[in-house]
């Protein structure tokens, strides 16, 4: 069986620790990703029979997810050489499928996976172009929303879900992420008073434990496998913090 990865690179992916997350999530009917981001943890996740909720601020993103739950078996072209690449994402967009070949370039071939500026790595994504299918239709029961968190959250919290939350690190949010901007006492105090399980990552920091101390904190090393291209190489310390016990 093909694993599905990310389709859509974003910084932060959840790619070296996503099979010990998904050991870690209890039983649930809806399942809601309010920061998805590449989504790591729900394209590998088993998903049928569940209410699936994915969410992402970020708009060029989630036009991504949209366009991508649209495709019908038609395969993407991808151009083959880096100069290519860059003239199709500099120009409009003719149809649906193109637009949805750029955003996948954007998101994959930019420096940091960073969504714009230039083409810089010229993957094809051979394997991921081969598996469309399999994508969409893993997308068609999927509600796709763009929306802040909280709204998210408020919406889709009941005694039945599961949210799996992988916020910006408190370092990442000037630089990286165009200052969308994370009040962690706010995401506390939310989450305090949830009625589902939630599941957060983060890194590991003593304003993080502090914050989250009434939670149950797990402290792992990521090795990182995947070469970051920011950010650099080396283990890094996150957290998995849980309002219940495992
Ligand atoms: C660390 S990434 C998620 C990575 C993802 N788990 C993966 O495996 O690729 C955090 C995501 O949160 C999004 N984000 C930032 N602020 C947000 C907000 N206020 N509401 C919803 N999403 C937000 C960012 O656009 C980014 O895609």
């Amino acid at each position: 069986m093909y694993i599905m990865k990310p389709f859509f690179n974003r910084i932060g992916s959840k790619r070296d620790i996503v099979d010990k997350l998904i050991q870690l999530i209890p039983e649930h009917k809806i399942y809601v990703e309010p920061f998805i981001g590449g989504g790591a943890v729900f394209w590998r996740m088993e998903t049928k029979n569940k209410k699936v909720i994915i969410n992402d601020i970020d708009k060029q993103l989630i036009e991504g997810y949209r366009l991508l739950k649209k495709n019908d078996d038609n395969k993407l072209i991808i151009p083959p050489t880096i100069e290519e690449k860059q003239q199709l994402v500099n120009r409009k967009a003719r149809d649906d499928n193109e637009r949805l070949t750029q955003i996948l370039l954007l998101s994959c071939n930019t420096f940091g996976s960073q969504g714009k500026y230039k083409i810089y790595k010229n993957t094809a994504h051979i394997q991921k172009i081969k598996k469309i299918n399999e994508y969409s239709n893993k997308l068609k029961n999927t509600t796709i929303l763009n929306q802040d968190f909280k709204k998210v959250i408020k919406k889709y919290d009941s005694k039945d879900t599961f949210f799996f939350l992988d916020p910006p690190y408190e370092k990442s949010i000037d630089t990286l992420y165009d200052n969308y901007f994370i009040d962690y006492k706010e995401l506390v105090l939310i989450l305090s008073n949830i009625k589902g399980f939630f599941m957060l990552t983060i890194n590991d920091s003593p304003n993080i434990r502090n914050l989250f101390k009434k939670f149950n904190i797990v402290p792992i090393i990521v090795k990182q496998k995947s070469n970051s291209e920011l950010g650099g190489s080396g283990d890094r310390r996150e957290l998995i913090i849980m309002n219940y016990e495992f």
